[in-house]
């Protein structure tokens, strides 16, 4: 069976050479069945004609913006609604530096600022265009609000000279979209929920209690499950990080908050808490900015215990997810403590790590996990907070599959 049946691809041909290799692009999507409509930049228009890129797609070419008549018909953010993926192939200099850059100056460019749909590039330029430090930082910027590259590759270039900056051959952006595609498939049609960030508790209008995390863990699963087709909401303490692309955020301050709007995103098939939600709230918050007075002690903070935003879900009688896993951040006893956390929450899974100083966890880009359930339990090894978000993903999603 074709591998891309009924999927929609919105194909982005910006200028260079190796726009003609578009072409094929179209033609192999097509023969696996997948829906392509494309947008010619005008840039895209010097290399390959819309009259060719409308024959191979079967379907009407959208070239600017300004054209009345394409806005009409179809805006930009339906063009991006219609679409399960967004591929920019060729990909020139110019169009990362405005994709990393934000802007929004073209038909192209305002479908890529108003998506939210996952998006691959394909670059090709000339060698020293693509090993310039500018187009370096862009990449960066793209890579890490969840672009995919695929490409370029070394060799001759259409310039005359040699190194990396040729358009990925067709066979390898064909299997980077199938990759992108396939992988969406296994979250398909379930929604999620996941806790990130920290709380911050009011003292006054202006103080708080909060803590180290920087949500980058929570962030990475709701990306991950998102990137497996699950329809997320992230709700996220402050955190300094973007929102995760293709995910509805609903950001909070407080766990009174939270526990709000985890109670809003529910039903879910599978709920994540990886907040590290305050255990205290101040009993009574200040109304106005609470004043130093000479002479005077020290205020003292009444706290009162906060809601637990994991056990309250874990063990509602209706409408429970199916699958609800808490996270453990443990700085002695982690795996005994974790079990004991996992019966006294009721949760299915925890995911236990140890965040004791000298660990880097709070704050830092890896985590080594434990995965605790009833009947099971793994020891992954130290990894990326990326890797075990996809990895934790994966896992849900067999997990759902088998209970469906
Ligand atoms: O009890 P402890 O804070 O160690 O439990 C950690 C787990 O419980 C995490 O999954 C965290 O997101 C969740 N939690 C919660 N609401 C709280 C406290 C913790 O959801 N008030």
């Amino acid at each position: 069976m074709p591998l891309l049946v009924g999927r929609r691809v919105l194909l982005i041909i910006t200028g260079g050479i190796a726009a003609y290799k578009s072409l094929e692009l179209i033609r192999r999507l097509r023969e696996q069945g997948a829906r392509v409509r494309c947008i010619l930049t005008r840039g895209g228009e010097q290399f390959v004609t819309p009259l060719s890129v409308a024959a191979l797609s079967e379907e009407k070419v959208f070239q600017d913006i300004f054209s009345l008549t394409d806005e009409s018909e179809m805006g930009h953010i339906r063009l991006s609604r219609e679409a399960d993926l967004l591929v920019v192939a060729p990909a020139s200099a110019n169009v990362l530096a405005r994709m990393a850059a934000g802007i929004a100056d073209d038909l192209a460019t305002t479908v890529l600022l108003a998506t939210d749909k996952p998006v691959l590039v394909a670059p090709a330029m000339n060698v020293r265009m693509w090993e310039h430090p500018a187009t370096r930082a862009n990449m960066a910027t793209l890579a890490a609000r969840g672009v995919r590259r695929v490409g370029p590759a070394a060799g001759d270039l259409a310039c005359g000279e040699t190194g990396a900056g040729r358009m990925a051959e067709v066979a390898d952006i064909l299997a980077a979209i199938a990759d992108m595609l396939a992988a969406k498939a296994l979250l398909a049609g379930r929604r999620a929920l996941v806790t990130s960030g920290p709380t911050h508790e009011p003292i006054d209008p202006v103080r708080f209690i909060a803590n180290r995390s920087s949500g980058k863990q929570g962030h990475a699963i709701a990306a991950a499950l998102a990137r497996l087709g699950a329809e997320v909401t992230l709700v996220s303490g402050p955190v300094a990080i973007p929102d995760p692309p293709g995910v509805r955020t609903v950001r909070v301050e407080s766990a009174t908050d939270m526990l709000a709007a985890c109670q809003a995103a529910l039903p879910a098939d599978v709920a994540v808490f990886a907040a590290a939600v305050a255990d205290w709230r101040v009993a009574e918050p200040a109304a106005q900015k609470r004043k130093k007075q000479e002479g005077a002690p020290p205020p003292t903070l009444s706290l009162a215990p906060n809601p637990d935003i994991l056990a309250t879900v874990a063990r509602l009688e209706t409408g429970r997810p199916t699958l609800v896993v808490g996270f453990a951040a443990e700085t002695e006893n982690v795996l005994d403590n974790a079990r004991a956390k996992r019966r006294r929450k009721g949760c299915d899974w925890i995911v236990a790590n140890d965040v004791s100083t000298g660990t880097g966890t709070f704050g830092g880009d890896d985590n080594t996990v434990h995965l605790i359930g009833a009947d099971e339990e793994e020891a992954w090894p130290p990894m990326t907070k990326e890797a075990v978000a996809e990895r934790l993903a994966e896992r849900i999603a067999l997990r759902l599959e088998a209970r469906r």
